[in-house]
């Protein structure tokens, strides 16, 4: 009766992976997305963004994505809905592309057809979807539109392997949607865990919101080390080791799409101060936080700054929000006489949207060449060998490494000690 089992509306980060992997597991899947190029791309057979395992699938074209959805949706069993989810400046979700997307789509929905939410959302928008489709179409959810808030809990880098590896949660409000959402997934997850919407949608918040807690405590402890003069990955080895009621994370950046976002979808709903927020003020202060405590060992005025990586997370091509901008922003304010951004992940000039112009992507070596401090911002493979051989250039030059990148077991290095330099404090 369909034309295709599947058609998924959004295929970015999250879209067109698992496109692709519900193509492997022997699905007859389409797309539509609004971006040209990223169509063009896909269409063409190429991957538009960086997400191992996807080149040869791409390659064989068996995924065609569409700008519109006049074909691709009436014709398909099921929809997958996975646009974007950012936040509005304020703690608020910005719901306008989902919003879009069911305008869009509203006429196109044929009955017996499959609905699935998986952009991630605030608790409550599957109820939100659900009185949208009744109020707006001449169907019943449960009756003649089945619905399912299925959420995406992979990682960017290892879509591939997670897709296949993490157990899928199904959430319905009756059994027919559940049963139908756990089937569209059989061949792909290993294990389908059916619940309701309110507790799908919170399964995922939660697993974001606690990592994000976990790195907020990280970044908390790395400040109080410094302050007493510890160091915090010796406090953390040794609170760590052997020990089997502590699990304290490194430190480090902690934002990033899903990360920060995530969890002020938590927030939308919490009409108290609370020790969430908390997390959320410990996170963002970290780039302060270096800029502040690498002041306490030299000057950033007046000097030449180099920032290492730019996305952000490792071994990544996203740049969406990402702390390294706020770092940059943080670093200018103390007037460095140059500051020279690099990250061989993305191309030159980086187009950050919150910067007033684009920014400049220095080649590794030029960025580093005569520097008088560097900020790892970004724990990209490859960066320790960098690190030496600025140590081996530059030993007086103070390095702050958050991710301890440079193995050397401290935040705030001269850079020397990475190639045995001595260097003068
Ligand atoms: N990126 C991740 O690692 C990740 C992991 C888990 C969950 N999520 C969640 O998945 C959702 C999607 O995230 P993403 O990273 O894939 O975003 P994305 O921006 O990479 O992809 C969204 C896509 O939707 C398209 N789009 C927007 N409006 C549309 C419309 N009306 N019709 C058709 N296409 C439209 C955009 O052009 C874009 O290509 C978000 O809710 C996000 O929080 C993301």
């Amino acid at each position: 009766m369909f034309e295709y089992d599947v058609c998924i509306v959004g295929t970015g980060r999250v879209g067109l992976p698992l496109a692709l992997s519900l193509i492997e597991s022997g699905q007859k899947v389409t797309g539509v997305d609004l971006d040209e190029n990223l169509r063009n791309s896909v269409n063409g057979g190429t991957m538009p963004f960086h997400e191992p395992g996807y080149d040869e699938l791409v390659a064989s074209k068996q995924l065609q994505i569409q700008p519109k959805p006049d074909d691709a949706v009436p014709n398909s069993a099921a929809v997958i809905i996975t646009v974007g989810t950012p936040l509005h400046n304020h703690i608020e979700t910005d719901l306008s592309q989902i919003q879009k997307v069911l305008s869009g789509l509203g006429d196109h929905f044929r009955k017996g057809q499959l609905i699935i939410l998986r952009s991630t959302v605030a608790p409550g928008t599957t109820s939100y979807v659900k009185k949208w489709i009744e109020r707006n179409t001449d169907f019943t959810v449960g009756k003649d539109l089945f619905l399912s808030f299925c959420p995406e809990r992979i990682a960017e880098g290892v879509a591939y392997t997670e897709l296949r590896s993490l157990p899928q949660i199904c959430g319905a409000e009756d059994d027919t949607s559940r049963d139908m959402a756990g089937d569209l997934f059989a061949n792909l997850a290993p294990e389908i865990m059916k619940t309701n919407f309110i507790t799908a949608e919170l399964v995922k918040l939660f697993n974001n919101i606690s990592r994000y807690i976990n790195f907020a405590v990280a970044n908390q402890f790395a400040l109080i080390a410094d302050n007493f003069g510890a160091n915090i990955y010796e406090t953390r080895m040794l609170a760590n080791h052997d020990y089997p009621r502590c699990n304290l994370a490194m430190p480090g950046f902690t934002a990033g799409t899903c990360l920060r976002k995530d969890f002020g979808m938590i927030n939308e709903w919490s009409p108290y101060p609370d020790m969430l927020l908390s997390a959320w003020k410990m996170n963002e202060f970290t780039p302060a936080m270096l800029v502040d405590q690498l002041m306490k060992r030299t000057k950033i005025h007046d000097s030449k700054v180099a920032v290492l990586g730019f996305t952000f997370k490792q071994d990544t091509d996203d740049i969406r929000d990402s702390l390294v901008p706020k770092l940059c922003r943080y670093i200018e304010r103390q007037l460095p006489m140059e500051l020279r951004v690099t990250d061989h992940h993305l191309s030159d000039p980086i187009l950050e949207p919150s910067a007033p112009e684009p920014i400049k992507n220095w080649a590794v070596s030029d960025a580093l060449d005569g520097v008088d401090c560097v900020f790892v911002a970004t724990n990209h493979t490859g960066y320790k060998d960098v690190l030496v051989e600025l140590g081996k250039k530059h030993p007086e030059a103070w390095v702050a490494d958050i991710w301890n990148v440079g193995g050397t077991d401290q935040i705030y290095y001269q850079a020397g000690i990475l190639a045995g330099e001595k260097v003068n404090q």
